[in-house]
């Protein structure tokens, strides 16, 4: 897909896929390495969860693939060149578990006061109808934010189980299959969910959560953020450098100091006792 497609696309559907990223034997290097970092803290519940909450923070592979020119390239179509990750995910569904993402909006509940945002979704395994890969709603990022409920559903892998409240289609929905390397890019208002893995392998991506730097918190928090392109001529968060090395405790560290700002945010007005 040429580049001025895949901003015709991405205004027209609120999504562009699949995209050509990485070659299938760079996408099993990263794979490999998030899977040794998982191996050394298995016994580090709370590290595991760092690690994969925020692998560019602390997988220097993974601070190389944010920055990767082919993916700054891509994204700058759509936001422009000055680029900040506000934040990673590691989607992981284990070979034959329930675990799923109910139909929701991303910009629901980050407190961030505009849209500038998209994310890239890189497949390190492969996603497909089986395995749960995202469904989005071709042209649903042209609606505001509608509600969502709060359902703590066992399985749900969102923070809350949000689940957005009006009818959604499944019929107008598209599977986005990716083979391990490739990546799809969706706008924070696009209806989109995902189904459990019936596969035996684990289903494996990275979402990465670009912004423009003129973005800010709405409560005038100031958590961490990566500045991967361009110039942040605002200060809306405090920039933070790639990671010293791998697994390094003071990377380990920034990422907690971060996490414990954005906890509040994410489960404001939320009944936390009704987490299982
Ligand atoms: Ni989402």
């Amino acid at each position: 897909m040429t580049t001025t497609s895949i901003a015709a696309s991405y205004e027209r559907d609120g999504f562009v896929s699949p995209i050509e990223l990485l070659s299938e034997a760079e996408a099993v290097a990263l794979r490999a390495d998030l899977e040794a970092g998982e191996a050394e803290l298995a016994d580090q519940p709370d590290k595991l969860a760092l690690l994969r909450g925020n692998l560019p923070q602390i997988l220097p592979s993974f601070a190389a693939l944010v920055r990767q020119p082919r993916l700054i390239d891509m994204v700058s179509q759509v936001l422009g060149p000055d680029l900040l990750v506000w934040g990673t995910n590691t989607f992981i569904k284990e070979p034959r578990t329930p675990n799923h993402l109910s139909w929701h909006q991303d910009l629901t509940y980050w407190g961030l006061d505009d849209e500038q945002e998209l994310t890239a979704w890189v497949a390190l395994s492969p996603a497909t109808t089986a395995s749960g890969c995202m469904r989005f709603v071709a042209g649903s990022h042209a609606r505001p934010i509608v509600p969502h409920v709060d359902t703590f559903a066992q399985n749900n892998m969102l923070t809350r189980g949000q689940e957005i409240a009006v009818d959604v289609d499944e019929a107008e929905a598209t599977d986005v299959e990716l083979r391990p390397g490739q990546c799809s890019m969706h706008h924070g208002h696009l209806f989109h969910a995902s189904g459990p893995n019936s596969s035996d392998d684990r289903r494996i991506g990275i979402a990465v959560r670009y912004i423009t730097p003129a973005m800010a918190m709405q409560g005038g928090e100031r958590p961490l953020a990566s500045l991967v392109s361009g110039e942040d001529r605002y200060g809306h968060f405090e920039l933070m450098p790639p990671p010293a090395g791998r697994l390094q405790e003071a990377d380990f560290a920034r990422v907690r100091r971060h996490q414990a700002i954005m906890r509040p945010i994410l489960f404001q007005g939320a009944d936390e006792s009704k987490r299982g």
